[in-house]
């Protein structure tokens, strides 16, 4: 049995805030015989305290940077791949190593960039991470004789832990790993074993840790509080990082960046690019010029509510180009939904660029981009997940006007966002609007997309919306929507038959998109969504609701 730990004193412990921040390069300097000199323009704005997480290609990277953000600590994640000079540019207080698929003693197994270990900055290595720190700095990682997966209980050894402070010594952990740490690299002790794992955590007593098990699920339920120990105890961090922080940076940086330039900005109606363009529009007032083209596919009153909001009450300028006419054109006859992605794209870029060139000379385009796209961008396995649907987002696409981008949202997730876009004064249901596909209502039309489908899915659609509002699950939910099937099916109305449309619906939980739940949606709910769809939209006379997850099917239908 360990001795019940004294709580009141936590181990002092080498931390960031032991090392001039002036210095920081000079380290990387002198590891790596660097001359970067930092170049604050282009850090993110309102940054004071950073954690660079190094991504060893696990799903759960993207995770670990979220858990750091609610700690109210700004992280930034790097391909392991990336040079020390490069990371230290974000003057980091810490590292965190995430976990990954490979095995340390592989041939070409990822390691650690070179330097971190000798840069007196704290290190946390999270599972694979962790093997990395084992196996770099001298000790033995080999295959357990079985795999271990799932929870665990892990019992805290080590008294006065700073990870632990204030933590239980037995804690409910998430462990996922084949290979574990057998010898202990010069040094190092283990703080903590689990049944299957005498190495669970091990540290070097002063500022590098390691983790076998994964803090950042919601499976290790105090993992968050493991998280923000490691940044306030161990790397100093004090945890003043909101997304609000970096408005007003961000907004001198645009002033900066644009000058006296004209800027445009593609609007879609989503909170991504309202926020980007309100972000702009707070920097440089009218010389940002919003373009809102009305694809025609897009839901009811949409185009309409959008562009009050944007003239009226934000008074900003945009020019709104009615173009359904040629975006219907353009489908005509489509059936297959990547080439009605690609129809809308190109049509987009062609509508977009004809009202930018009447705008005179332009020198910038402002986009939402968010973290998560950019993460995705460089990650090799986003790569072969864009195989399955093209998406077609409204930003980034004239790229032959050559126009220099800005992005101010480039490091905030979605919620991130949110917060900012609240601030900025946007109105909530711009807001809270849950995400729309840049195809819009195509997508959700199986087959042909005409004038007729549309109307009677902008009828379905508005129903359930309505319900859903009303039923106030809207903002629990990612997407709620319906679809118009190609099937036609019998029905009887009065004493009459029918034979009219099928519609479905969808409604699913999720936290980015990349995984879904179909919503568990009340029965009643479902009964009037339906009841009402039959009744008040001609043409459709039988109604179903899609009880799939994601995997194995996608959230939108085509
Ligand atoms: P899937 O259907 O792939 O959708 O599970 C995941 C998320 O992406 C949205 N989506 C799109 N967004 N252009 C977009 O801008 C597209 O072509 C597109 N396809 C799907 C979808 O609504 C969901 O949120």
């Amino acid at each position: 049995m360990n001795e019940p730990k004294d709580k009141s004193k936590s181990h002092r412990v080498a931390t960031s805030d032991d090392i001039e921040v002036s210095t920081y390069l000079e380290i990387a300097k002198e590891i790596q015989g660097v001359q970067a000199a930092p170049k604050t323009e282009e850090l993110p704005h309102g940054i004071k305290e950073a954690i660079a997480i190094i991504d060893f290609g696990s799903q759960y990277s993207r995770l670990i940077a979220r858990r750091v953000r609610e700690c109210n600590v700004y992280c930034e994640l790097f391909h392991w791949e990336t040079p020390l000079s490069k990371i230290m540019e974000l003057h980091p207080r810490g590292f965190i190593l995430s976990g990954g698929p490979a095995s340390v003693y592989e041939k070409n197994a990822p390691l650690t960039p070179v330097g971190i270990y000798e840069s007196h900055l704290p290190v946390l290595g999270i599972c694979y991470g962790m093997q990395a720190i084992a196996h770099q700095l001298g000790g033995t990682v080999a295959p357990g004789s079985r795999r271990e997966y799932g929870q665990a209980v892990l019992h805290v050894s080590e008294e006065n832990s700073p990870l632990f402070y204030g933590l239980d010594d037995s804690l409910t952990v998430w462990m996922s790993h084949g290979d574990n740490v057998l010898d202990m690299p010069p040094g190092f002790r283990s703080s903590a074993y689990t049944e299957n794992s005498p190495n669970a955590v091990i540290t070097d007593g002063a500022k590098i840790f390691g983790l076998q098990f994964h803090p950042e699920v919601v499976h290790t339920p105090q993992g968050i509080s493991i998280i923000k120990n490691y940044l306030n105890r161990v790397c100093g961090c004090h945890g003043a990082w909101t997304p609000g922080s970096f408005i007003h940076e961000s907004i001198e940086a645009i002033k900066k960046q644009v000058g006296d330039g004209k800027v445009i900005c593609a609007l879609s109606g989503g909170v991504d690019s309202a926020v980007a363009a309100k972000l702009v529009h707070a920097a440089i007032g009218d010389q940002l010029t919003c373009i809102f083209v009305n694809n025609g596919l897009l839901r009811r009153e949409e185009a309409e509510r959008a562009l009050n909001t944007f003239r009226k009450n934000l008074k900003m300028n945009v020019v709104y180009v009615d173009a359904t006419d040629s975006f219907l054109e353009g489908l005509r006859g489509v059936l297959d939904p990547e080439k009605k992605r690609r129809a809308i794209g190109q049509e987009f870029i062609r509508v977009f660029e004809n009202e930018a060139t009447k705008l005179g000379k332009v020198d910038f385009l402002a986009q939402g981009t968010l973290y998560p796209d950019v993460i995705e961008s460089a990650t090799p396995e986003s790569k072969a997940a864009n195989k399955i649907k093209t998406h077609h987002n409204v930003g980034g696409l004239p790229s032959k006007m050559a126009l220099s981008l800005i992005e101010p949202l480039r490091y905030l997730f979605k919620d991130e966002v949110r917060e900012v876009g609240l601030q900025l004064g946007l109105p909530e249901d711009m807001v809270w609007r849950q995400p729309f596909p840049g195809p819009g209502l195509a997508i959700r039309i199986i087959g042909e997309v005409t004038r007729e489908k549309l109307d009677i899915l902008r009828g379905a659609d508005w129903i359930v919306m309505n319900e859903i509002k009303k039923a106030k699950l809207y903002r629990q939910m990612w997407q709620t929507f319906a679809i118009l099937t190609d099937v036609h099916s019998v029905g009887v109305m009065g004493d009459f038959r029918t034979y009219g449309y099928l519609v479905a619906v969808r409604a699913v939980t999720s936290q980015d998109a990349m995984t879904a739940d179909w919503a568990r949606l009340p029965y009643n709910l479902l009964a009037t969504i339906s009841n009402r769809i039959v009744n008040e939209v001609p043409g459709v006379n039988r109604v179903v609701y899609d009880i799939t997850s994601k995997p194995p099917s996608t959230i939108e239908w085509e």
